[in-house]
């Protein structure tokens, strides 16, 4: 069955097929109809669930929750400090401990190699709920989200404008080299993607007839697109780079003018969280020491009929609901 990805990790969008992906989107917007009409089959009853966070999230953690939840399985929330991983005890040795006594397990953090050895030693299914190189449950639910929006996801003209070699930009451009989007990196030179990732999707592209380019010109990247996605300037790990990050990348501030360069319909995605104002100390801060009152995004895109983050925000549960159910379930 070419659809049965029981017992798989979910590490990177590398090792999944489009037509596995697609499924997932299938699956997805099935459990959503369902949570909707208030019915909630149990398909993770009984299974438990760890969820290690090395660092902080809001979306991935309580998404995770809430749908274990609602499938019947228990999250158990291992934080920062919680466990020895690493530290006292090698990745490996967690591994092969938490393997016996859970069904399957989430891992947000650092280095991908740790979930990478995580998923080779635990025995049962290994999520990445991020690491420092990719993000792929928030792919799935972007993808969700364009496609409630736009309708399909095959030649959306996809721009994702700043940091070009962060964990986002890796997994979009995965995922939309899988899916036949037209997609653009849309970035200064200095932050763009690395060449091996890009050589490694055109082989996606020309499978599934995708294009996919990269390039330091705003003008040239968001021309006409039917999406704009734009992410953090400092991820999280990086926060001594704050300097350096605005003054590379507030010349690729998605604003109204830039919006203005897309299509009449564009829609505005971003994973979340987002410095699009004062309201946050670190906006704060910035706007002290840099006078910026925004950082990847104005607040009037923000908050404009553009914007599409908190569908996208809530497809996180549906997504990764969908990701433990074809993983672990019982279909
Ligand atoms: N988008 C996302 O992963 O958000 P959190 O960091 O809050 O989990
Ligand atoms: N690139 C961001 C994504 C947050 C969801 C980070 O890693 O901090």
């Amino acid at each position: 069955m070419p659809f049965n990805i029981k017992g798989r990790n979910f590490l990177t969008l590398h090792d999944f097929s489009p037509k596995e992906i697609e499924y997932l989107l299938e699956l997805s917007a099935d459990l959503k109809k369902l949570k909707y009409a208030g019915v909630k089959p149990g398909r993770l009853a009984g299974k438990n669930i760890a969820l290690i966070f090395e660092k902080p999230s809001t979306r991935t953690r309580c998404a995770f929750v809430v749908a274990a939840v609602d499938e019947g399985a228990h999250p158990e929330y291992l934080g920062k400090g919680d466990i020895q991983l690493g530290k006292k005890e090698s990745v490996k040795d967690t591994a092969r401990v938490l393997g016996r006594m859970f069904d399957g397990i989430q891992f947000r953090g650092f280095k991908h190699e740790t979930v990478e050895t995580l998923g080779q030693y635990a025995g049962v299914p290994v999520w990445n709920g991020l690491t420092d190189k990719y993000h792929p449950t928030q792919i799935l639910a972007d993808f969700l989200t364009i496609q409630e929006h736009k309708g399909h996801l095959k030649d959306i003209k996809f721009a994702y404008v700043g940091d070009g070699r962060n964990n986002m930009a890796n997994s979009l451009l995965i995922g939309a080299a899988k899916l036949g989007m037209d997609f653009r990196i849309v970035s200064p030179k200095e932050l763009f993607p690395e060449k091996s990732l890009v050589d490694s999707v055109q082989a996606y592209a020309d499978v599934s007839n995708a294009k996919v380019s990269v390039t330091d010109s705003v003008d040239a990247g968001v021309k006409g697109v039917d999406v704009i996605y734009t992410d953090v300037w400092v991820s999280m790990g990086e926060e001594e780079m704050f300097e350096q990050r605005i003054n590379q990348l507030k010349a690729y501030q998605v604003n109204m003018e830039m919006l203005k360069k897309a299509d009449k319909d564009v829609l505005f995605l971003h994973c979340l969280p987002a410095f699009h104002n004062l309201e946050t100390t670190v906006g704060e801060e910035v706007y002290a020491k840099y006078g910026l009152d925004a950082m990847e995004v104005t607040e009037e895109v923000f908050e404009s009929k553009h914007s599409v983050v908190f569908d996208e925000a809530e497809n996180r549960v549906h997504t990764i609901k969908a990701v433990m159910v074809a993983t672990l379930g019982d279909q």
